[in-house]
């Protein structure tokens, strides 16, 4: 992952890489580091930790050059110790990198026999010591860097300065994604275009296998032969996102309370509400000839898809294949030509979901995407994009887009199935009217807030949590534990809940809480068992729940949620916000980085 930047101009950029890394600081947070050229020589500033240690060392020792390049990491290959931070450098040659360079044992082996030091144990540095080499061999600084990208493999966006050339700043990207910004006498290179957002909105996306060459006053490409090539510029839509946590603590808590009105907007994009009939933006996709969805995500977005399959296969009547992508893009699966392959990412841009959308678009597959970065990879590779509205997402830990993913998986389960004739109008109007409601019950889960910080203060207390519920809400127990133990650390475990007793049950006991999500649909009364053997066990339950259920459910519960009732396609939606705030207060009441929570990054650009 890392977030990569680099700036070319006039005044001092070390700032500027400083609040450019700000924005990236979501790809990783192991260490960060920034080089510029001071009078005519490289130098470097680097911190273990967030950036904050970085600008206080600049701080303490500033840089002035006009030129510079910085970087933001997670942690692949050597610890986040300053040692392994980037830019890595050598006398002549200073590099930022995001992405692995998979040959790099047998390079530097290469290297060393021909004399070269090393002095980190990343992958990277072997690419500032092949581009010194080529140095060496006499070659220009352009030259040698044609001459060495072809030795590299893996994947990488790549960002290098040179010793003593105050006007140049070269780039690449083989996997993942790099963005150019054109300023007016200053230009930007950034993983993303919110990075450069501060300074730009004309930004060019390289293409995979691009490299790029910039002055202060010009950019010229290069496709993987080498050769020129073109490539324009677009304005970009990020300058105008607002990044700032408002009043909140935390931009998770903040996400979380945005969900009504981000539900709201994607909800609106893709169901017309006054009619009651699913928008027809789905072109250019024929639903009605479809016959069998492949799903495949990552992380939060996998849970998502797994609703998703809930609902495709009981409104729509299509039959779904899901998996998570690094399993996905491996298993070879058999794919009839013209099928439908949907690929869900918030980022746009997880290795391992492109590497799955790529193995359907060679299997002849029509491919659709579920994202929230429009400019991103996934759905720059897509036939169709279906946009969730959920606006930048800042935690790490994904919430709002995880409801807009559901807001979206929704509505066209209802356009696919009006398309397939396995809903008629009567049906179709009768789904969309309750998806109208959602913001309006997601607005009244939020008030349950103070009542599941108080039992978040007891969650706090154990290391172990089973999460459980039936047909959409175990998913939504899976995306729970997900949640809990990404940002709090304590160990929590999602199950079917009838999968309780193959297994699991052997965990209960009085010290174990067990989290149940059990609106009162038609297997309430099978998950009320599920209850029962928990309870009989001694188990503590914290049962979430609505009116009805809370009035029928028979159990000796040591906390319940009572959500409103609501329509049934609506609770994996709604049901979603108190098991954030159970996580969200849960870790708080722990004292861990919400925000940031360690060892994770929010966009996974490596396998
Ligand atoms: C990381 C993030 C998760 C996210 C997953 C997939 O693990 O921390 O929040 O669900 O990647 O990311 P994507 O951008 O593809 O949705």
């Amino acid at each position: 992952m890392c977030g990569i930047v680099g700036i070319i101009g006039t005044q001092p950029v070390a700032p500027l890489l400083v609040d450019a890394l700000k924005r990236l600081e979501y790809r990783g947070y192991d260490s960060a580091g920034v080089a510029t050229i001071e009078g005519n020589h490289l130098d470097r500033r680097r911190a273990e930790g967030k950036l904050v240690n970085l600008e206080a060392r600049l701080k303490a020792s500033p840089l002035s050059g006009t030129v510079g390049i910085g970087h933001t990491r997670w942690a692949t290959h050597g610890a986040p110790t300053e040692r392994n931070a980037h830019p890595h450098a050598t006398e002549t040659v200073a590099i930022v990198h995001n992405g692995i360079i998979e040959n790099f044992f047998s390079l530097k082996t290469e290297l060393q026999a021909a004399g070269y030091a090393f002095h980190t144990d990343t992958d990277t540095e072997v690419v500032a010591v092949l581009l010194t080499q080529a140095l060496d061999k006499g070659l220009k600084p352009v030259e040698a860097f044609r001459a060495v990208l072809p030795r590299l493999e893996g994947a990488f966006a790549l960002a290098v300065l040179f010793d003593g050339e105050t006007d140049l700043l070269i780039a690449a990207r083989h996997g993942p994604p790099l963005a150019i910004g054109h300023g007016d006498g200053e230009m930007y290179i950034g993983s993303d275009a919110i990075a450069l957002s501060p300074f730009t909105d004309q930004v060019t996306f390289l293409e995979d296998g691009d490299w790029a060459v910039l002055t202060a006053s010009s950019a010229a490409f290069f496709d993987k032969t080498g050769a020129t090539v073109e490539r324009r510029a677009q304005t970009s839509s990020a300058m105008h996102m607002t990044v700032d946590k408002g009043n909140h603590r935390h931009f998770m808590e903040k996400e979380i309370h945005e969900q009504p009105e981000v539900m709201s907007h994607t909800l609106a994009h893709f169901l017309d509400f006054s009619s009651g009939t699913a928008r027809d933006n789905r072109a250019p996709i024929d639903f009605g000839a479809i016959d069998r969805l492949a799903l495949s995500a990552c992380g939060t977005a996998y849970y998502a898809g797994l609703i998703g399959k809930y609902w495709m296969e009981r409104v729509a009547r299509l039959p779904v294949d899901i998996d998570v992508a690094s399993e996905f893009r491996y298993r070879e699966m058999p794919l009839k030509k013209g099928g439908l392959a949907l690929f869900i990412s918030q980022s746009g841009e997880t290795a391992d979901t492109l590497a799955s959308l790529r193995y359907c678009k060679e299997n002849g597959q029509h491919i659709g995407a579920i994202v929230n970065v429009p400019e991103s990879t996934i759905a720059r590779e897509s036939d169709a994009i279906f946009q969730t509205l959920a606006g930048p997402e800042i935690g790490v830990a994904s919430t709002k887009a995880f409801t807009c993913q559901l807001s979206v998986l929704v509505s066209l389960a209802i356009a696919v199935g009006k398309a397939r004739g396995a809903i008629d109008a009567a049906k179709e109007v009768e789904l969309i009217r309750a998806l109208t409601e959602a913001p309006r019950y997601a607005n009244k889960a939020l008030k349950l807030e103070r009542q599941i910080e108080k039992i978040a203060g007891d969650l706090a207390k154990v290391r172990h949590i089973l999460y459980l519920g039936r047909d959409t809400n175990y998913p939504l127990a899976l995306e729970g534990a997900l949640k809990l133990k990404e940002i709090s650390y304590i160990h929590a475990e999602g199950y079917a809940a009838g999968e309780l007793k193959h297994g699991p049950i052997a965990l209960i006991d009085e010290n174990m809480p067990v989290v149940v999500i059990a609106p009162h649909d038609r297997i309430f009364e099978k998950t009320v068992s599920n209850m029962q053997e928990v309870a009989a066990r001694g188990g503590r339950i914290i049962l979430i729940t609505d009116e009805k259920g809370a009035a029928e459910a028979s159990i000796e519960a040591e906390h319940v949620v009572v959500m409103p009732n609501m329509p049934e396609i609506l609770t994996p939606i709604v049901y979603a916000i108190p098991v954030q705030l159970l996580a969200y207060h849960t870790a708080l009441a722990m004292g861990t980085d919400v925000d940031q929570p360690r060892n994770l990054a929010k966009s996974v650009t490596v396998e």
